[in-house]
């Protein structure tokens, strides 16, 4: 069984009795979090883009755990430069990993580093371990094509974006959920700093007033799905 954990912010591990995979673990400078990086033990940390809050300490934490780094292209080759194991991907490519089966879907976003680098285009993932998958949004607006998604892959748990100004706000991120049609889904990256401060209950009961099941994750909280 698949259990899911929150890390605050755009950040989760994804873990079963033999693998953890961590997803944008950004946790220092991060004062929602309640981790520090030399806490997480993952063999494969994926990165939806180059943002600080989303690349966070994925480098210092591929190193620890001599793990390996799932990103796009130009990402891997910025972490693989700094001396991490890299696997580079691109949006629309899938592939089998010991764990499971990562795809990397389309987000309309931005993707330089914090030091002005260019980290390629941004994305989404699609993982799936033991038979289920979850499909985190990355940091986007709403897109037509998340149809897409939701019609060439059962979707068991949505991570969606809710916090507005940089991504999709609640409303769009309800159309999302239409789109997508997941059988659950959970909000993320909201709160985090002033200007993405909304309210994740106004998300919470908007997305049940239209039939889907849905979960508000604190800080921490391991969920099995
Ligand atoms: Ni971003
Ligand atoms: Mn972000």
């Amino acid at each position: 069984m698949a259990k899911l954990t929150y890390l605050s912010h755009s950040g989760w591990l994804i873990q079963n009795e033999t693998h953890q995979i961590a997803i944008d673990p950004f946790l220092t400078g991060n004062e929602l979090a309640k981790r520090k990086p030399e806490e997480i033990k993952a063999k494969y940390i994926i990165v939806t883009h180059a943002h600080g809050d989303h690349i966070g300490d994925s480098i210092p934490i591929a190193k620890a755990n001599n793990g390996t780094i799932i990103t796009n292209f130009e990402i891997a080759n910025y972490c693989s430069a700094q001396g991490a194991n890299v696997h580079p991907m691109h949006i629309g490519g899938a592939h089998q990993f010991p764990f499971g089966r990562v795809k990397l879907t389309p987000a309309w976003h931005g993707s330089s580093f914090p030091d002005g680098s260019y980290g390629g285009t941004p994305a989404g993932c699609l993982v799936t371990i033991d038979g289920k998958t979850v499909y985190h949004t990355g940091d986007t607006g709403l897109f037509m094509d998340m149809k897409l998604i939701g019609e060439m892959d059962t979707i068991d748990v949505m991570l969606v974006n809710i916090g507005d100004n940089f991504t999709m706000g609640i409303d769009d991120a309800v159309k999302a959920v239409e789109f997508v049609q997941p059988k659950l889904v959970i909000p993320m990256h909201y709160k985090t700093f002033d200007i993405i401060d909304v309210d994740p209950q106004e998300f919470i009961e908007k997305v049940k007033a239209k039939g889907f099941a849905t979960h508000l994750m604190k800080v921490d909280e391991t969920f099995v799905f």
